[in-house]
């Protein structure tokens, strides 16, 4: 095969949010970037996030990063690392209004202030009551957001290779990491795009899942790559499910809505929230709401021809706030629920929604890995944004914090990158055969015979995660899954494709995606089967109370022998003192 060789100072797999922010970083200092991006950038997933991004703005009342640093640690389940939340939240206002000045339309007051709104777990002095600090573009943020980032990155002259999609990471002999292999989907060329700094931007993996509010595209690519190059996944038994995702769609409905006001009912009308979590209601965080239709749905109190669902409902709001704050989920309400919301309830049901785990990183976007009882960079390596671990989320991420952490750290890590890339003059040498592996993978697809399908595996897969590692997690479920994952990864591996042609080919390309997916399913089912404690989004039917004593742990989870280490969080903040692990109640 003719492999076809380019040399970058950065390249960036991932035309979102993440890798657009430090594209734009790069670009604008005038390194010579190359973005790779399986899709056209502008429909990147950042494009489907709706309700809007956090900051301490203190608009409609006042605000405090602090606060916001305590709510993100409390719904993390103190999971998160305090040091890396400082600094998320403490940066969070200076991001938000440089989006302003690039361009980016945020809603208004009536003062000509960013419009604001409530999110769940954003409060107001320390838990006291709900606070409005969510910055939105309607319920359309990551769309405004994403083609701001995209426009700015136009004028920087960043370099774009679109329907491109990278495969392998290029680790030498030292570890440290000098580029990408990539497939040119169209042509079905394989290139060499050789880099000084490398970073994965390829945001979540939620295609593990049946039901997912995440697009096609989310196929957990840089995870793929990074377990393969030896490196290890953290926290991947923390899965958040979204509480409201249209019944057999999937597709998001904000919490927006209940940050304007909506709320959530069950068969007998009644607003169970009140019961679950008395002070705020529909405005918990994510993992208690979830838990909560679950059980409201398992006590036969569903709606539904199958009661699997309870209703969201928002009649009340009136269409003129509807039409103005929310008018992207009455479309999606009529087109995927056939319910007009100004009049109906939208059946919803908690759905796969975000990943809290990822690759490791440190609070400058590099990738570290375990070393002689301590932890090193890997040199050449960054990793932002959902696909990261920084961590920010901890067990939980709450809603418009994920806005938030990749328009932060995608800035930290391009001044970062750019920084190394200003030390390093030249390129280091390629490893021989820099593609073997990869060209080995795709020969692997071409001359199975009698092998798999691609689509059945891949199915398999979601119904094993859906059913074996949902909301609730039950210890003979979770055992099942194990042992159901792996043969599944074996059957991966007998895939083929009968379409053999080198050019435009879905078949190869979602075998190559589902390469990338198996190693996230596996690396959730084995975390989850380990950590034996309740802590944010893994609710445990057997280890029900979180257990700080012996789980107060980040999980580190490596291909090679499903093995698992487990780091401690770091509990101390940068500048403040640190918030202590207590009871999470709201
Ligand atoms: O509900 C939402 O609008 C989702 C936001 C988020 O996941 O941050």
């Amino acid at each position: 095969m003719n492999i076809k060789n380019h040399q970058f100072d950065a390249v960036i797999v991932g035309g979102g949010g993440a890798g657009l922010r430090a594209s734009l970083q790069l670009a604008e200092a005038g390194v010579k970037v190359a973005v790779l991006s399986k899709v056209f950038p502008t429909r990147s997933h950042t494009v489907a996030a709706q309700g809007g991004v956090a900051a301490a703005l203190g608009n409609v009342s006042g605000d405090n990063w602090l606060w916001h640093m305590y709510d993100t640690i409390k719904g993390s389940d103190y999971l998160g690392d305090q040091d890396a939340i400082e600094f998320m939240c403490k940066n969070a206002a200076k991001a938000i209004i440089e989006l302003e000045h690039f361009g980016m339309p945020f809603d208004r007051l009536e003062n000509g202030k960013i419009f604001q709104r409530p999110f769940g777990g954003m409060t107001q002095n320390f838990g006291e009551k709900p606070i409005s600090r969510t910055c939105a573009v309607a319920d359309r943020t990551g769309h405004a957001m994403l083609h701001t980032l995209y426009q700015r990155n136009i004028r920087a002259n960043t370099q774009f290779f679109v329907e491109w999609f990278a495969l392998d990471l290029i680790r030498d002999a030292d570890g440290d990491v000098l580029g990408v292999i990539a497939l040119e989907i169209e042509t079905g060329d394989i290139h060499v795009l050789q880099a000084k700094t490398t970073l994965l931007a390829t945001g979540g993996a939620g295609r593990i899942f049946q039901a997912s509010t995440n697009a096609f595209i989310n196929t957990g690519d840089g995870l793929g790559m990074a377990i393969r190059a030896g490196l290890p996944l953290q926290d991947m038994e923390f899965w958040q499910f979204h509480p409201t995702g249209v019944l057999h769609a999937g597709v998001l409905i904000t919490e927006g809505v209940r940050g304007e006001g909506g709320y959530l009912v069950n068969s007998e009308g009644e607003h169970f929230m009140e019961r679950y979590a008395p002070h705020a209601k529909d405005l918990a965080s994510r993992d208690v709401i979830s838990r909560a239709i679950a059980t409201e749905i398992k006590a036969g109190r569903g709606v539904g021809k199958n009661k699997d669902a309870v209703y969201l409902k928002l009649d009340h709001l009136g269409e003129e706030l509807i039409s103005k704050r929310l008018p992207g989920i009455r479309e999606i309400a009529k087109t995927f629920a056939n319910v007009d919301p100004v009049v109906d309830p939208i059946p919803i049901v908690p759905t796969a929604h975000y990943m809290m785990g990822g690759v490791p990183t440190n609070l400058d976007g590099q990738v570290v890995e375990p070393s002689n009882g301590s932890e090193k960079v890997v040199n050449g390596l960054y990793a932002v944004g959902e696909c990261a671990c920084v961590s920010v989320h901890g067990a939980n991420r709450l809603g418009s914090n994920s806005l938030l952490d990749l328009v932060v750290f995608g800035k930290v890590a391009g001044d970062k990158m750019a920084k190394e890339i200003a030390l390093n003059h030249a390129h280091k040498p390629l490893p021989v055969d820099a593609a073997g592996k990869t060209l080995a993978r795709i020969s692997r697809l071409n001359n199975q015979k009698n092998g798999e399908n691609v689509a059945e595996v891949g199915a398999a897969m979601r119904k094993t995660m859906q059913t074996n590692c949902g909301v609730f997690r039950f210890p003979d479920l979770l055992q099942d899954g194990v042992t159901s994952i792996n043969e599944i990864a074996e059957r991966v591996q007998r895939i083929e494709i009968k379409d053999k042609s080198q050019v435009f080919n879905t078949a190869r390309v979602e075998a190559l995606e589902l390469d990338n997916l198996i190693e996230v399913a596996v690396a959730t089912m084995h975390a989850a089967n380990n950590r034996q404690e309740s802590r944010g989004a893994h609710a445990r039917e057997d280890f029900s109370e979180r257990d700080d004593e012996n789980w107060l742990t980040h999980s580190l989870y490596y291909k090679k022998d499903h093995q698992l280490l487990y780091k401690p969080v770091r509990l101390q903040p940068l500048t403040v003192e640190p918030f202590v692990p207590k009871a999470r109640v709201y």
